[in-house]
């Protein structure tokens, strides 16, 4: 069965009629052309294919597409800035040598957009720091928030790395 269904993806407005069994991952890379999440698993385990959905990361392949109607989808790629300028996590994940092949690179930087936006946040009921005593985002903390997103090259160092610098200069870092 088809239903119509509406989505901003990255800025942009799509009206697109989709079967309600379409996942949202296989309608933004194989309707709508946009290639930045990830087909990994496809099963939700790995997190290749996470995005932000309305501000929150979701993983794309266990969602269905049109279950996100009305939905504000968020990419790596949308991310940048206005001018096109890279989301200091881009520049980061760079400078941090935060990748190899890169195929996992989109689901981190979104799943590590949405967990600085859940500290900025004050960590919502929802998603309540992991330890109580040191809410702030250290080595440990960003790992185990992380830890739904794996990196088959093996860049977890650089990762960590990346994101704690990110985290630091938000006065999110810790101890
Ligand atoms: Fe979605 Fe792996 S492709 S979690
Ligand atoms: Fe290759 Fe992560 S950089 S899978």
């Amino acid at each position: 069965m088809d239903t119509e269904i509406t989505l901003i993806v990255d800025g942009h407005r799509h009206t697109v009629k989709v079967d309600t069994r379409i996942t949202l991952l296989d309608l933004l890379r194989n309707r709508l052309g946009i290639t930045s999440p990830k087909k990994g698993c496809d099963h939700g385990q790995c997190g290749s294919c996470t995005v932000l959905r309305d501000g929150r990361r979701v993983t794309t392949c266990l969602t269905f597409a049109a279950a996100a109607d009305g939905s504000t989808i968020t990419t790596s790629d949308g991310l940048r800035g206005e001018d096109g300028s890279p989301h200091p996590l881009h520049r980061s994940f760079l400078d941090h040598d935060g990748l190899q092949c890169g195929y996992c690179t989109p689901g981190q930087i979104c799943s590590a957009a949405g967990m600085l936006a859940e500290a900025q946040a004050g960590w919502p009921s929802a998603v309540t720091p992991l330890t109580a005593a040191t809410p702030a985002l250290d080595a440990d903390e960003i790992r185990e928030r992380l830890s739904g997103n794996l990196c088959r090259c093996g860049a977890y160092q650089g990762i960590v790395a990346a994101v704690t610098s990110v985290a630091e200069a938000q006065g999110l870092a810790g101890p």
